[in-house]
């Protein structure tokens, strides 16, 4: 789809990948409306890319229906929608004091990241369903955030692999249940990416963290990120798989 004149919802947009994504969309002529939770950067972040701030918590589920209709309102009509919002939590299935994982720390990382992924995806088709399709029959592309910690999980990580696994196996469902109305649906799965959700991993860590990378041994940056979803936006063939980010970096098991 052609970037100039579109617009875009960017869900996470206050920072990191999303942030990235949304800054290289206005730059090209995109129409941008930042969501994110109330206490973040979202309003000088889309103040500084000429478009608004919607606050919003993606884990109220029925909240975000509101939201979203007020901002693709304001932006006339809705052709790419990206969300990064989502989060982990260390915890083994068993811990080492033979406890069990707390099954309501599972349930909550699988409603923060595939249950309200799920839900976003769900509205912004129903918008985008009433697009006029392009020369194509295009008439939308929703991008999700996996991780490659849903394929190869670390130790700690069941709940998180558990939700970032169901948004990778949805992505080609969602896309045959969408190619009628000429919707795409895609998912990237990034390795370690330098943003606010890593910012706490200091320079040690992240080299080990990375040290398994075929190439380059580093954490990736946003923009790397953001040129990915730049481009599937753009290529009409880009459609139900979920790419890895990764610097062919394989997650060991610790
Ligand atoms: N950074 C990494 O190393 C990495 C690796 C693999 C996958 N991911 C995935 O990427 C996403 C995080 O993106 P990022 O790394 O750019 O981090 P980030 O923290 O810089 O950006 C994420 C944004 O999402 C927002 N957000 C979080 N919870 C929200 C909620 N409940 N409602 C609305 N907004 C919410 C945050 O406020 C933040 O602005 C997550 O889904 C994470 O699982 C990150």
């Amino acid at each position: 789809m052609e970037i100039a004149g579109s617009s875009g919802l960017f869900v996470g947009g206050a920072s990191g990948m999303c942030r990235a994504t949304a800054t290289k969309f206005a730059e090209r002529g995109g129409n941008v409306a930042i969501l994110d939770l109330e206490q973040s950067e979202g309003a000088s972040v889309a103040e500084s890319l000429g478009g608004k701030f919607y606050p919003c918590n993606v884990m109220d589920y029925d909240g975000m229906e509101a939201v979203m209709a007020s901002a693709i309102g304001d932006l006339g009509s809705l052709h790419f929608m990206v969300n990064t919002a989502g989060g982990g939590v260390a915890q083994r299935t068993i811990k080492k004091d033979g406890t069990r994982h707390a099954l309501s720390d599972f349930r909550r990382i699988i409603d923060l990241n595939l249950i309200a992924s799920f839900n976003i995806n769900s509205i912004a088709a129903q918008h985008m369903a009433t697009n006029e399709p392009n020369a194509d029959g295009e008439r939308g592309v929703m991008i999700n955030t996996a991780s490659i910690a849903a394929f190869e999980g670390q130790i700690g990580q069941v709940a998180y692999t558990a939700a970032k696994g169901g948004i990778a196996a949805m992505t080609l469902t969602m896309a045959r249940d969408l190619g009628t109305h000429g919707i795409r649906c895609m998912t990237i799965a990034p390795s370690l990416f330098d943003t606010g959700l890593t910012a706490g991993i200091p320079d040690e860590g992240a080299l080990q963290l990375t040290k398994d990378a075929a190439f380059p041994k580093r954490m990736g940056r946003p923009q790397e990120f953001a040129v990915m979803a730049i481009a599937i936006f753009e290529s009409a063939m880009m459609n139900g798989s979920t790419l890895r980010v990764d610097g062919g970096q394989r997650f060991a098991p610790r």
